[in-house]
């Protein structure tokens, strides 16, 4: 039996000349815990050319999606990029990853840090009703170079908060904070330069983080879940030691390049 599905693409889109999103069909077998990630790739000279993705969609979804870079000498993205419609995607049956719910610790306060593509799990969790019911609030913070990369900016802002079922949960529960470091914002800076000093609680009106109640998940580059580790334990946060074991927070490096 293949380790592979094969799905095809029924959406995609493009954010900028270097981000884009694409939609698949959904076997009804493919099972998953929103925040996870999975292999996904593509039939390259008749071999399976598979990197991880994250998957951006909940799983109640009758479709998976992902957020991808676009790189023009990237084995993968660089084919990915070109996908219409129709395609044929390859799909791994087992997802896996440390982003999950059930490694927190029941707390208060929910911060996601993600920084470029390492929104994508966050986009899943966003629509698990199980995370609004095990938290008072939930600050989704998204740390990007340049304003044309918060993809699912409008969408955060002006539908999630709309949407029939999860609205008025997203509405009580959810802050969303972009923040913008190579241009003018009106949130400008790292999120951990934001946390520091303290502009960010003063922007969203939230007490600093304490962690007898706050929990984080955090999804960057290798760089920036070393230095937002580095906050988090200096205010006292201990990391989930491995899968299974609850902590204060998780982290995962967003599946960039190639
Ligand atoms: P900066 O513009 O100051 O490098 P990248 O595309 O390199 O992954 O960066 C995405 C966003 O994450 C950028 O705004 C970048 O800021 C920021 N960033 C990069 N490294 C870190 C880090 N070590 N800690 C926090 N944010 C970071």
């Amino acid at each position: 039996m293949s380790t592979f599905l094969t799905e095809n693409v029924t959406a995609v889109r493009h954010w900028n000349e270097s981000l884009f999103s694409f939609r698949t069909t959904r076997d009804q077998a493919f099972r998953f815990i929103n925040g996870q990630f999975v292999m996904i790739g593509l039939q390259v000279e008749g071999k399976p050319l598979m990197r991880a993705y994250s998957i951006a969609s909940a799983n109640h979804e009758d479709y998976l999606e992902f957020f991808s870079i676009k790189v023009q000498e990237g084995q993968l993205t660089s084919r990915l990029q070109h996908l219409q419609v129709g395609d044929p995607v390859m799909i791994s049956k087992k997802p896996t990853g440390t982003l999950v719910l059930r490694d927190l610790k029941p707390g208060k306060r929910l911060f996601l840090f993600a920084t470029g593509t390492g929104l994508a799990p966050f986009m899943s969790l966003v629509h698990d009703p199980d995370m609004y019911e095990q938290f008072d609030q939930v600050i989704l913070m998204h740390g990007v170079r340049w304003q044309s990369e918060l993809a699912y900016k409008h969408y955060l802002e002006n539908e999630l908060p709309n949407n029939e079922f999860l609205g008025e949960l997203v509405r009580e529960k959810l802050i969303y904070y972009p923040a913008v470091t190579r241009e003018p914002f009106v949130h400008h800076g790292r999120l951990t330069k934001l946390i520091r000093s303290g502009e960010l609680f003063g922007h969203i009106g939230q007490e600093p983080l304490n962690p007898e109640f706050d929990r984080a998940m955090i999804c960057g580059s290798p760089a920036m879940l070393s230095d937002t580790s580095t906050l988090l334990n200096e205010y006292g946060f201990k990391i989930s030691p491995r899968q299974g074991e609850a902590g204060d927070y998780v982290i995962e490096r967003a599946f960039v390049e190639k």
